[in-house]
């Protein structure tokens, strides 16, 4: 079934000339898979594979032009992990996306193609781009599998067409100290020494190597960050990037993703600020501060070995910032919005052909809201410049619930908030609860928010998938920050949930799977204190994907790509 969808095969080396790429029969080079995003667990504003399946977003930027790029950990030939590639997608608002031909293909029937990072070489520093302002340079892990384990080094491939087209480097790897557990190079370019910066994890020694060129094509160690707040089991996906912090100068940002041993199993993002200066990351202090429900918690200050209140298997990992995006403003990021513990089972693979969606686009930046400070903010990007329709709007709902019916919307997905205002240290009383339902089935997913305190979410209630490790239910508690406001919004989309309490102070995304669509909504508040308003709006967000069907359904992608 899935076959019948793909295009002619072009069974022959890829075109580039490389002798280092290998083409499995059925992956085509020169055209995008094809891709049918009309499935009822299939997301609408978030991006997910043409088919198949997908990790790690990788080799995220923002071109001169506006453009943002998104590669990603790629199996082109089946629903779960495996014979991996980076699958390449662009867009101009990271709602709407143009699907490309895969990127990069691996050397030999026996390596895959893991995660990494891309930048733009202004300047040619490289050499490889004469004449040129917009070369790209992609790094990324070449994992052998000749031998089990195999040997991960980094390498570099270059685009002289702006991202669309790599060639491998003739003198790869340009990192290689023989080992098995190395890998997801994130670069940067440092201005103040004016070199390349690449931060790169020794997966299972809880260090990130931090390495600096000049060139992109000679990288010299420069120094090590080691065996900071929970280790886990492996550290994977570093970032380096500069943060813009509310009220203080931009700071360097490191920021790691965990698997799988975080506290209740599953994967967390960790993130640590601190100073860079070229050649050694300092992390402002010992705190362990997580991203995505459970981030900048206080408890966590007090570490003691035991993280039992941690709810950490959200559905969100290894996610990846944006090159392109100048220190002094808002970071933009994309995760993998799927856990490593269920990721390969879930039914998107046998119902409709695909696995796996990233997480909305985010901005983060990072500001002062518990006693540690510097907690990261991370709330969707733009996400008006998606809204359709107006659901439902109420600036003084009290203590009542709307109910709405959205079964008319085409994409079924749907953007809520409600706002608190007028609030002050003795009325921070009652709830705002949210729930999804399936008119058909009666399934639903439910979250809300205590005002001034827990805020959870709960999918027990979808039946489409049971897994010992797919926990329902999470919680947070974020901190009132004395503002008199307190806020809950989200976004439903088919199959994702992403919940942000406070404008981004703390955020979750979980997946969830009904077995039929849900379609009717409910938000209501209770116990609210005297004085205090409650202000809703429901918004119904667009199809993105059906700008890109033709007529039988099919979203093609860019086949216009040059073979
Ligand atoms: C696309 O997927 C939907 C839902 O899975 C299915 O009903 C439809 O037949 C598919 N369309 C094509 C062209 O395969
Ligand atoms: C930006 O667009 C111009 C005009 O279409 C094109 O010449 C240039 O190559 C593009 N730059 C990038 C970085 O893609
Ligand atoms: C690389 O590591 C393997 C396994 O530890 C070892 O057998 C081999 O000698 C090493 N190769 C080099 C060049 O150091
Ligand atoms: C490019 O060169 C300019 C001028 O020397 C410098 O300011 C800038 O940092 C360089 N940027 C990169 C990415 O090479
Ligand atoms: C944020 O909090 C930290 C830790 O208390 C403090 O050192 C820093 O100066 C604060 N920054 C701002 C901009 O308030
Ligand atoms: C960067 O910091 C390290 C450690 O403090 C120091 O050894 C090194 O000299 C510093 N480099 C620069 C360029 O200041
Ligand atoms: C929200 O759910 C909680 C937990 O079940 C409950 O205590 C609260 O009253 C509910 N609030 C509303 C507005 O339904
Ligand atoms: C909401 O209910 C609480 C008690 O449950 C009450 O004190 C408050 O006055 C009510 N608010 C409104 C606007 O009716
Ligand atoms: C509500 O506002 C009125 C008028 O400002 C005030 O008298 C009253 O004490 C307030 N009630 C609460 C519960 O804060
Ligand atoms: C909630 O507050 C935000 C930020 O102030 C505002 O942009 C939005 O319009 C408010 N929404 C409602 C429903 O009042
Ligand atoms: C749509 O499907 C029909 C029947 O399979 C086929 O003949 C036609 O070429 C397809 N149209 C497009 C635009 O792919
Ligand atoms: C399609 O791909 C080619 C490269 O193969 C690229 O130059 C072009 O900009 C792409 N067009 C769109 C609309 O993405």
């Amino acid at each position: 079934m899935i076959s019948a969808l793909l295009p002619a095969l072009l069974l022959v080396q890829c075109a580039c000339g490389q002798s280092s790429t290998y083409v499995e029969p059925g992956v085509p080079t020169g055209t995008p898979i094809p891709g049918n995003y009309t499935g009822s667990l299939r997301p609408q504003v978030h991006f997910s594979p043409p088919q198949q399946f997908m990790n790690d977003p990788n080799g995220m930027f923002v071109d001169a032009n506006g453009t943002w790029h998104l590669y990603y950990q790629y199996n082109p030939t089946g629903t779960v992990a495996g014979n991996q590639h980076w699958g390449h997608a662009t867009s101009r608002d990271l709602y709407h996306w143009e699907n490309q031909k895969i990127a990069i293909f691996p050397d030999s029937s026996t390596s895959y193609i893991y995660s990494g990072s891309a930048v733009v070489d202004v300047n040619n520093t490289s050499g490889f781009f004469p004449d040129q302002d917009n070369g790209v340079v992609a790094m990324y892990t070449l994992a052998y599998y000749t031998t089990e384990p195999g040997l991960q080094v980094q390498e570099i491939a270059y685009s002289k067409d702006g991202g669309y087209t790599f060639e491998k480097y003739s003198g790869n790897p340009v990192i290689d100290i023989n080992s098995t557990q190395f890998r997801d190079p994130k670069i940067l370019w440092h201005a103040e020494t004016q070199h390349w910066v690449v931060v790169v994890a020794y997966a299972a020694d809880f260090v990130i190597g931090i390495y600096t060129s000049p060139n992109l094509r000679d990288w010299t160690h420069a120094s090590n960050f080691s065996h900071h707040g929970l280790l886990g089991r492996q550290y994977e996906c570093p970032n380096l990037v500069q943060m813009p912090m509310q009220g203080g100068d931009p700071m360097y940002m490191l920021w790691i993703s965990i698997n799988p041993g975080a506290p209740l199993g599953g994967s967390i993002t960790q993130y640590f600020p601190g100073t860079f200066n070229g050649t050694h990351f300092e992390a402002v202090d010992q705190v362990a501060r997580i991203a995505d429900f459970g981030k900048g918690s206080v408890s966590l200050t007090e570490y003691s070995g035991s993280f039992a209140w941690l709810t950490s298997d959200a559905d969100n990992y290894a996610g990846q910032l944006f090159y392109g995006i100048p220190g002094d403003q808002k970071q933009v990021s994309m995760a993998w919005a799927s856990n490593w513990q269920y990721c390969q089972l879930v039914p998107t693979g046998p119902q409709e052909g695909w696995r796996s969606s990233m997480s909305l686009p985010r901005y983060n930046y990072l500001t002062n809201l518990t006693g540690s400070g510097y907690d990261l903010v991370s709330a969707p990007f733009n996400i008006a410049s998606q809204f359709t329709q107006e659901l439902a709007f109420n600036t003084s709902l009290g203590n009542s619930t709307i109910l709405l019916d959205y079964s008319s919307l085409p994409s079924g997905a749907v953007y809520f908030e409600a706002n608190l205002t007028g609030l002050t240290a003795s009325t921070l009383a009652g709830s705002v609860n949210f729930t999804f339902t399936s008119s058909i089935s009666g399934e639903s997913v439910r979250g809300g928010t205590f005002i001034g305190g827990d805020t959870w979410i709960d999918r027990s209630r979808t039946y489409g998938f049971d897994n010992p490790f797919f926990t329902d239910k999470f919680s947070v508690s974020p901190v009132y920050g004395g503002k008199g406001t307190w806020t809950i919004s989200g976004v439903v989309d088919r199959s994702i949930l992403e919940v942000f309490v406070n404008g981004g102070e703390q955020s979750a995304t979980t997946t969830f799977f009904p077995t039929r669509p849900l379609d009717q909504m409910s938000i209501g508040a209770v116990g609210i204190a005297q004085n205090v308003t409650v202000s809703v709006a429901v918004w119904g967000l667009g199809d993105a994907w059906a700008n890109y069907e033709n007529m039988n359904g099919t979203v093609l992608g860019n086949v216009t790509a040059s073979f």
